[in-house]
């Protein structure tokens, strides 16, 4: 089958569009023909290798993780679906490879496909959707009449959280540059901060809730305005030693992290705010209850640009200069 993948860690070069074996369907997996996959921040840093300290992968490997297709064949445990059945998914981080025109994905990471959306839409949804889930309903339990601050609410994630924070009945402030101001306020927001030109502390005071996307300075100056016993979830930063602890990663890593982000729980600590960083994972279950939204149209996908899978490294390189608004979406 064709496929994008890497022979060994390193830069766009890297990138291969060629053949590949088809995978396996294990027993609890779903054979599904892959109609659109999409890309996300994490495909780059796998490639590049900036992740090996949290998982090592075996080459060549298939890269992607986000997909909406077909099932073909079911394993012999599957309960839930039928061949034919139109599903989508976030893949598990063992088992990659969105980015060919087939994947096996495990029965308890997939939904049904939202029935008003193309492949194309639900293909930009699962990562960032279940990220903006676990992170606001399950980790922060954001509330209505809450504050929340998201940061770079026109990439991936911020637009699918401005629409989460909304549902939710929080008020919203987020940070985009004024070309985005349009976008993002037709998704919900109630301010928005162009931070190219303004500081978000001049515009945003004591936030029950800040959606750090970024890391570095501005998870510092989120902690720094965060409500004092309200939450700032990193997804941009370094992973805390809680995480490293979770993924089952030895004490010398738990250490490491909790070195690199020292300064972020300290000034937690010394200002009463909670702090930590959330690796999303995913769920099938959760999945389903966004497609519920997105049937409901209380939450609407947001496609920046699609590619062909032999267009793969062109892909890469418009999602990777950092300005697409939602989601860069690959069919094969
Ligand atoms: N830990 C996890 O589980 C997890 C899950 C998902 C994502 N992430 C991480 O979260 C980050 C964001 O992911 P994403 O998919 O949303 O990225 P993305 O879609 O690639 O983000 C691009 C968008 O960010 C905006 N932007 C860039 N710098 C900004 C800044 N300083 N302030 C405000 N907006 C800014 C850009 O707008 P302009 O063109 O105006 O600059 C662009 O629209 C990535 O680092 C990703 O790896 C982590």
């Amino acid at each position: 089958m064709k496929a994008a993948y890497i022979n060994r860690y390193g830069g766009p070069e890297q990138l291969v569009i060629g053949e590949r074996p088809g995978p396996e369907c294990g027993p609890h997996d779903l054979l599904v023909q892959v109609k659109a996959a999409s890309i996300n921040p994490v495909d780059w840093k796998i490639r590049d290798g900036k992740l090996k300290l949290m998982i090592r992968y075996r080459m060549p490997l298939i890269l992607g993780q986000d997909l909406s297709g077909v099932v073909v064949k079911v394993g012999s445990k599957v309960s839930r679906y039928k061949s034919g059945d139109e599903v989508f998914a976030r893949l598990d981080k063992g088992n990659i490879g969105a980015f060919a025109q087939y994947a096996a994905i495990r029965e308890s990471d997939a939904a049904l496909k939202p029935s008003n959306l193309s492949h194309v839409e639900a293909a930009s949804i699962p990562l960032v959707g279940l990220t903006a889930w676990q992170v606001m309903r399950d980790m922060v339990g954001l509330k209505s009449g809450q504050l929340a601050l998201i940061h770079a609410g026109s990439g991936g994630v911020g637009t699918f959280a401005i629409q989460l924070g909304k549902v939710l009945g929080a008020t919203v402030c987020t940070t985009a540059s004024v070309k985005n101001g349009p976008l993002v306020k037709r998704l919900g927001a109630d301010k928005v901060i162009d931070y190219r030109l303004e500081r978000f502390e001049d515009h945003v005071k004591e936030p029950d809730f800040v959606f750090d996307t970024q890391g570095g300075e501005t998870l510092l100056r989120s902690i720094a305005i965060a409500k004092r016993g309200g939450w700032v979830v990193s997804i941009g930063s370094v992973p805390t030693p809680r995480v490293m602890q979770e993924w089952g990663l030895p004490l010398w890593k738990q250490w490491l992290a909790a070195i690199l982000n020292r300064k972020f729980t300290s000034l937690a600590k010394a200002r009463g705010v909670k702090f930590d960083y959330h690796f999303m994972s995913p769920s099938g279950q959760q999945l389903a209850a966004i497609a519920k939204l997105l049937e409901d149209r209380k939450i609407v996908p947001v496609v920046d640009k699609v590619f062909r899978l032999d267009q793969a490294r062109e892909a890469f390189a418009h999602a990777e200069a950092g300005h697409s608004v939602g989601k860069v979406v690959i069919t094969p």
